[in-house]
């Protein structure tokens, strides 16, 4: 396999030709080579543009604009331009088209309005990336394969009766007989045993609260059968074209949780992601840090992609800020210093029809004399100067746990509280370790812990026997393993651990709850010492651990909200609350020091430090997120300005340094 990103950071975005005259191209060229651009992706929605008829195809345009593109050095990254279906296609075969929970159509008119099931839609998909493959697998332009786009982004979950039929076949392959799928669902409730695989249908919407096992698998089924899609797609590629890597490009986002990307993960010859800062969100760039270290975690630890970012507003928030001067460099060097090693935008243009027409571009709607293409063409030249890191990686002491499955179970209907958020407690826990330097990877249960000092095990409500089992050996090897509230509360088919909770953790933990005192929302509970719990407080009663932090208020005052339990040679850790963040920060600094995980550096509040070390050294990012600048002590060259610095580095407000040590 040809490597690629390979020398450089690569630096560039999607890019729309079609949306354009020809007049704007050879503009494009000139201002893709002031900015440093190095790749583009290229037809990701253009399939109506390249088979604007069933049958009749078009690519005199693409053949036309991958040539200028290699002309002008610029590697490209070629979509199969399946992510959309042409109007004529949905036209021909409305069977191919969504249906929703409430069994309404989802017309055409927007994107990505196929049903992942579809035959007809998936026949005519590989026959265009057959046609894509055929034409381009040998165009010295061609960087690496894009198959469709942002998988289950607006089709997923489809309720219509082709996906009723692959769901069936879907259960009939994983339980095999109708008795193993009533037991796993728990059909003795509400009257819902079935005595026919036909009778089994979506959770469609029904009179009330669905049964929590049918929806879960009914996300694992989605996941499957787009994967099972990609890996058409990529099946057809590799025909053609062996030796380009393939990758789709995911949504790592927080907020996005429709595929079990662990399971995606492996199958992608480098890992790419897109990643858009949400305002709404309390701490956004501690999300972005937070996702970055999850792409590194489906990455296996390799550098991985971002593919797309913006550089300043989105357009679909109900208010979208423009981002500030410095932070389209700031963020982006945040991905880099998370392992990134490229650095992808949506898109290149600005549109000037169309639904995006207000969502930021590399090259603005003011044009090339603007502030926003000048803070880029400065990005394209650090990412110029960052050339030197390709391949390094990021090294951690932490693991923190991350399990799709589970997030779908504990958002799943019915829960003792709807505060309950396995995002909340990970990205809490990994905020703070981030505010003191220390880097964590967000990895799956099934990954071998045996590398970490510290295991953090944030809300796992839903955990297999095999992964409790694993994190229990890292305790007894010497690992310090922190398990917060409500993790180890159901098994793999969401049923209950009987005998007190949390069952899957209740030895270890040496802690035994007999009852939830889940918080309203806005309550909080006090502690001893002055701190104070949110979201939750439970029952628990010590079985072997030793008290670390009390309740001193409340129908809980003087039982446990945290404790500690040696376990051969390690420590385990149960926090039965959300404290708040002085607390929590305190407790993680004592975990940390027990463990012996020290700090990159110690950095002001709001700066970030993280290290990539490789063959030829080590590189520490110092990110400063403030209005102030800050010192930290590290020694070196200064990628960013070409400076040498130490023993203390001075970094400007909102911007950032790449220190090669030594
Ligand atoms: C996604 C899509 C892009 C674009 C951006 C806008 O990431 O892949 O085509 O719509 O969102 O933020
Ligand atoms: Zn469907």
């Amino acid at each position: 396999m040809r490597p690629w990103p390979d020398d450089r950071i690569a630096f560039g975005g999607d890019y729309n030709p079609e949306q354009w005259p020809r007049g704007v191209w050879a503009d494009d060229m000139r201002l893709m080579r002031d900015a440093g651009v190095s790749f583009v992706t290229l037809g990701v929605f253009s399939w109506s543009w390249l088979e604007p008829t069933k049958g009749e195809y078009e690519f005199g345009w693409l053949d036309e604009i991958m040539t200028m593109l290699h002309d002008n050095d610029i590697a490209v990254d070629l979509a199969t331009a399946t992510a959309t279906p042409p109007p004529w296609l949905s036209a021909a075969y409305p069977e191919i088209l969504p249906v929703d929970r409430e069994g309404r159509v989802r017309w055409p008119g927007s994107r990505q309005a196929w049903c992942p099931s579809s035959p007809v839609y998936r026949d005519a998909a590989l026959d265009l990336t057959d046609r894509m493959a055929t034409r381009y697998h040998d165009h010295p332009a061609l960087a690496m394969w894009h198959v469709s786009n942002e998988y289950a982004c607006h089709n997923l979950p489809c309720y219509c009766d082709t996906c009723a039929a692959g769901f069936r076949r879907w259960l009939e392959r994983r339980y095999g007989t109708l008795d193993d799928l009533n037991a796993a669902w728990g059909t003795a409730f509400w009257s819902q045993r079935y005595s026919a695989w036909d009778d089994v249908l979506p959770p469609r919407l029904s009179t009330t609260f669905g049964n929590p096992t049918h929806e879960l698998d009914y996300h694992r089924f989605g996941s499957d059968t787009l994967l099972e899609f990609f890996l058409a797609e990529k099946e057809v590629i590799r025909r053609h074209s062996p030796d380009v890597p393939v990758t789709t490009n995911f949504m790592t986002l927080s907020s996005f949780r429709l595929l079990d990307y662990h399971d995606w993960a492996p199958h992608q010859d480098v890992v790419s992601t897109d990643h858009y800062v949400v305002d709404a969100l309390e701490h956004p760039r501690a999300e972005l840090s937070f996702h970055g270290d999850l792409t590194r975690g489906l990455a296996g630890g390799a550098p991985w992609m971002l593919m797309e970012q913006s550089t300043s507003a989105v357009n679909w928030q109900p208010v979208n800020p423009a981002k500030l001067p410095g932070d389209t460099i700031l963020d982006s060097l945040t991905h880099v210093a998370r392992g990134a090693d490229a650095i992808g935008f949506f898109q290149w243009r600005q549109s000037r029809a169309g639904s995006e027409k207000f969502h930021s571009a590399l090259v603005p709607h003011a044009g090339e004399d603007s502030d926003r293409f000048r803070e880029v063409c400065e990005l394209g030249a650090v990412a110029g100067r960052l050339g030197e890191l390709v391949g390094s990686r990021v090294e951690a002491d932490v693991a923190l746990l991350w399990d799709y499955e589970a997030e779908w179970a504990v958002a799943g209907p019915c829960m003792p509280s709807a505060e309950l958020d396995y995002v909340t407690a990970a990205h809490t826990v990994h905020r703070l370790l981030r505010d003191r330097g220390v880097v964590c990877d967000v990895v799956h249960p099934d990954t071998d812990l045996s590398r970490y000092r510290v295991v953090v095990v944030p809300t796992l409500y839903l955990v297999s026997d095999a992964a409790a089992a694993a994190v229990a050996a890292a305790a007894e090897a010497g690992a310090h393993v922190v398990v917060t509230y409500f993790s180890g509360i159901a098994d793999a088919h969401d049923h209950v651990r009987l005998g007190g909770y949390p069952g899957a953790f209740r030895d270890l933990l040496g802690v035994r709850v007999e009852e939830f005192f889940p918080l309203r929302v806005g309550e909080v509970v006090g502690l001893e010492g002055g701190g104070q719990g949110t979201v939750w407080s439970e029952d628990a009663r010590l079985a072997g651990a030793t008290p670390v932090l009390a309740y001193a208020a409340g129908p809980l005052a003087g039982r446990p909200a945290a404790a500690r339990r040696e376990v051969g040679a390690g420590v385990a850790w149960y926090l039965g609350t959300l404290p708040d963040d002085d607390t929590l920060a305190t407790l993680l600094g004592r975990v940390m020091a027990e463990a012996g995980v020290a700090a990159v550096a110690d950095v002001p509040a709001g700066v970030e430090v993280v290290r990539r070390s490789g063959d030829s050294g080590s590189w520490v990012f110092v990110l400063n997120h403030t209005d102030a600048p800050c010192e930290v002590a590290i020694s070196g060259h200064d990628l960013v300005t070409g400076a040498d610095v130490g023993p203390v580095t001075t970094v400007a407000p909102r911007t950032a340094a790449v220190v090669r040590e030594g």
